[in-house]
Parts: structure tokens; C-alpha cells; sequence
């Protein structure tokens, strides 16, 4: 995994759940955030924001990435990810966040989530193996 320190990685952690204060969950009451440490020294967070049409909510992770496109630009490189929620439950990525945030991270970037046996952090490249790329060259 890449160099982020202990005490980073908690402070992106603390980042997310202070995120997920702000989340619109009226349907699900499944409170998220995200935090995303950029290479370029900033960090970026996101909550979930739901929808009634259920299917048109997004993630705190995929909300947290498209505002560090649009604050950043198109070269923002991930270099750490944590997500926290305020139910207490365990809120690994879902494929979908997964699959987005492979555009951007560096595969050994380290990231943290909570499971049911306490909080855990994976490379990247354990969370998606075989994630969908297309080999042009
Ligand atoms: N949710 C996230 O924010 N991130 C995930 O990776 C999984 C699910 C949100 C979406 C929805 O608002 C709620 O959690 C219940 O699925």
C-alpha cells in the first residue's frame, strides 16, 4: 500500500464521517461519507444523496470523486480512500463506487471502511481485482 501514515488515514477517516452529517438519506437512513486524499495534497469528501426514484441516488464515494473532478480537473490522481458511516455498520464500497474510483486511484492506494468486526483497510487493487479496462494499445 502506498506511504499515507496511520494518523492520515485516521484523519480521512474522521474527513468521512464528518461527511456523512450532511447526507440526504430520507429512504434509507443509511447515513455515508467519503473522503478522497488527492496526490495533489487535497482532500475531497462526499456524502450520499438519494432520490425518490431510489435508482437515481449516488454514493458518497461517486459523489465525493465527480466533485473532485470538477473542483480538480481530469489529472486528479486518488492516493487514499475512506468511507464512514453513522449507523455502525459495515459500508465497504459498492461495485459501482468500485468500478469509478479505479479510473482514478493508484492501485496500491490504501482504503478504509468499516466492517462488522471493526474497520479495515485494503490496496485498492484487493477491493477491485479484474476491474473492467479497456487495453486500447
Ligand atoms: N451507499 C453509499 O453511499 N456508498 C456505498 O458504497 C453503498 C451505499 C448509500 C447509497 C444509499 O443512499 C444508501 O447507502 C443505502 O444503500
Amino acid at each position: 500500500m502506498t506511504k499515507l501514515t496511520r494518523s492520515a488515514l485516521e484523519d480521512l477517516v474522521e474527513r468521512a464521517r464528518k461527511a456523512a452529517q450532511h447526507s440526504y438519506s430520507p429512504y434509507s437512513k443509511f447515513r455515508v461519507g467519503a473522503a478522497l486524499q488527492l496526490t495533489n495534497g487535497e482532500i475531497v469528501t462526499g456524502t450520499n444523496v438519494e432520490n425518490v426514484s431510489f435508482g437515481l441516488t449516488i454514493c458518497a464515494e461517486r459523489a465525493a470523486l465527480v466533485r473532485a473532478g470538477s473542483q480538480f480537473g481530469p489529472d486528479i490522481r486518488i492516493d487514499a480512500v475512506a468511507i464512514a458511516n453513522l449507523n455502525g455498520l459495515a459500508s465497504p464500497p459498492c461495485g459501482a463506487c468500485r468500478q469509478m474510483l479505479a479510473e482514478f486511484i493508484l492501485p496500491d492506494a490504501p482504503v478504509a471502511f468499516p466492517m462488522a468486526d471493526g474497520e479495515r483497510t485494503m490496496a485498492f487493487s484487493e477491493v477491485l481485482p479484474l476491474g473492467c479496462e479497456m487495453k486500447l494499445k
